[in-house]
């Protein structure tokens, strides 16, 4: 119960990430602190389009805006221990890359970077070109993981959340919260 956790959503496609991952913190909110959302203009747009609804406003966690540096999180004082971004454009991932703190969100990331804490990027664009690849590579050198918003078939999913799923509990996973999920046996 000491998890604090910030959920960046920018404008990648692939709202059902950010909204299946909201959907399971709330679940697991025994093993969580606190939860803090903050959505790029982009973001709002695109899940409203993807999704049909404004559900994002509608969580038991804080909204904050994205350009509200009096967040707890803009310092790492906060101790804010993990930011997922999800999903993460190429331009949110490009502007953390460089160290651009001009918006909540890259400020948040600068910030669990300098405090050396977990940040996980759920980078979605496809195909890639060098400079996003660039960008990985920086952000994985500066310690962020980049998880991107690539499913997985093995566990045999049946619907487009189940296929989602496959994505957002490895974030689970990733943050360290428990989780019952499916785990590959061999078999
Ligand atoms: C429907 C839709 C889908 C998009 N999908 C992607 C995507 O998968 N990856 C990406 O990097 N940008 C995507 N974009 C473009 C971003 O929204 C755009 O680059 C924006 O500037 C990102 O800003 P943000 O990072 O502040 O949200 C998409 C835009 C729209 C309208």
């Amino acid at each position: 119960m000491n998890k604090k956790i910030v959920v960046a959503v920018t404008g990648a496609s692939g709202s059902i990430y950010a909204k299946l991952l909201l959907d399971k913190l709330q679940d697991l909110q025994a093993q969580i602190a606190e939860v803090a959302i903050v959505m790029s203009d982009n973001a709002r747009q695109v899940w409203e389009f993807e999704l049909g609804n404004t559900t994002h406003s509608s969580y038991p966690f804080t909204v904050y805006a994205k350009n509200d540096f009096m967040a707890p999180f803009a310092s790492g004082s906060a101790k804010f221990d993990t930011m997922v971004v999800v999903p993460c454009s190429m331009g949110t991932m490009g502007r953390i890359a460089a160290g651009v703190s001009d918006d909540l969100i890259t400020r948040a990331a600068d910030v669990i970077l300098k405090e050396r804490r977990r940040l996980i990027l759920v980078a979605r664009d496809t195909p890639l070109n060098l400079i996003q690849i660039r960008n990985m590579a920086t952000v994985t050198e500066a310690g962020g993981i980049i998880c991107p918003a690539i499913p997985s078939f093995y566990s045999k999913p049946q619907t487009v959340e189940d296929v989602a799923m496959t994505v957002v509990n490895r974030v689970i996973d990733l943050i360290g919260l428990e989780n019952e999920s499916y785990r590959w046996d061999g078999m």
